[in-house]
């Protein structure tokens, strides 16, 4: 992961209301004197910058298809500083009900101020909930990047506690792009180093901002939190991760029967796995029978993991070039099943032999 800096926020400078540290991250203090600096800008949400309102309309979609519009849903916003998403939730979805936390309670609000007064739990979580609440949404928008690998993981464990038998975490976050590179291990320490001299020679004083992690970094900090089975989707810079409680559903259980006898009619054949993600995680130990060369992975995963299961891991393009004619176990989430397509095509061509385990 890589430490992030910023001197601004919200078109404010920091400088402006506080002393800047390159070394110590921005903590409770720091954030409530920004915010203070913030109410005094921003007394509504049509004052919030377009592509500030965009982006978090981004995140309030990706909450909305969870929610139908009848729904007498729960929801539990982590951190929710200005609150303009949880605002907008409960514009769009007016049957909800939302709580939030944040770490003070003079936070700037575009929520009114009864809910506030009701629903606003102070302080850091776990501690500011009551251990018998439970949520069916517990979204968290922007807020891992304040937070040490262990404190995340942390913080995961503890809000699954919270979560109805059905119920669903978000995560809404930024992600690195590629975990590591050659280019990646000299432009690290470089960037490092313009912002020291930046920070302490240049005096373009710069604040430690929290951390930007990468797909894979995200991915192993939630199995650690005991969160195995995430989804991802990823749009732009912004990255959402998805864990389901209730995953066995009865259309998954029904499915595993019909794979059991694929992996039986195709015993001892040699088969490509393609995709390590939630659905192979579901269905493997049903599929053991099988014969795989080895897991196909999108060449970005492919460099950093040299295997999954003992199996050898190969990006798309070395698998195709040692044999196209393989018949392809392609293991994917219902919903991202085109894209795993496209890239199948993309190097196998359209004769390529598709065996599909799916996990909806
Ligand atoms: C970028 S803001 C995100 C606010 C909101 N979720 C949103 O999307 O607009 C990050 C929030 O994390 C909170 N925060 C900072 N350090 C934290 C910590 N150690 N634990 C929990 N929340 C923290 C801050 O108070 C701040 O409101």
């Amino acid at each position: 992961m890589r430490r992030s800096y910023q001197w601004h926020w919200h078109y404010i400078p920091f400088f402006s209301f506080a002393e800047l540290s390159f070394f110590k991250i921005a903590g409770t203090s720091f954030y409530s004197s920004f915010y203070e600096e913030f109410q005094k800008r921003y007394t509504s949400p049509d004052k919030l910058s377009e592509p500030y309102k965009l982006f978090k309309e981004e995140s309030l979609e990706n909450i909305l298809q969870h929610i139908d519009i009848k729904d007498k849903k729960k929801v539990l916003s982590i951190s929710c500083g200005n609150g303009y998403v949880e605002y907008r939730l409960l514009q769009e979805r007016p049957n909800t009900t939302v709580y939030c936390t944040e770490l003070s309670d003079n936070i700037p609000s575009f929520l009114d101020k009864k809910f506030l007064k009701e629903n606003l739990r102070v302080g850091f979580v776990p501690k500011c909930l009551k251990k018998e609440e439970k949520f069916d949404i517990i979204c968290i928008i922007e807020v891992d990047y304040t937070l040490t690998n262990a404190q995340w993981v942390t913080l995961l464990k503890d809000i699954r506690h919270y979560l109805n038998d059905d119920g669903i975490i978000t995560i809404h976050s930024t992600y690195q792009r590629h975990s590591f590179s050659s280019f990646r291990c000299i432009e690290q320490p470089i960037a490092n180093m313009k912002a020291l001299f930046s920070h302490f020679i240049l005096k373009k004083n710069t604040q430690f901002w929290g951390w930007k992690r990468s797909i894979q970094e995200h991915l192993s900090l939630c199995e650690k939190a005991n969160l195995p089975e995430v989804d991802i989707k990823t749009k732009g810079e912004a990255l959402i991760l998805t864990y389901y409680k209730e995953k066995y559903s009865t259309r998954n259980k029904m499915l595993l029967s019909c794979y059991l006898s694929m992996a039986e009619r195709m015993h001892g054949e040699q088969v490509w796995f393609w995709g390590a993600g939630a659905a192979y995680k579901y269905y493997r130990q049903s599929l053991a029978c099988l014969c795989p060369q080895g897991m196909i992975l999108s060449p970005e995963f492919a460099q950093n993991t040299p295997a999954i299961d003992g199996m050898p891991v190969i990006s798309p393009a070395t698998a195709a070039a040692r044999g196209k004619q393989l018949p392809i176990i392609l293991f994917t989430r219902a919903q991202h099943q085109d894209i795993m397509l496209e890239q199948i095509w993309a190097y196998f061509g359209s004769n390529a032999q598709i065996h599909p385990v799916i996990l909806y």
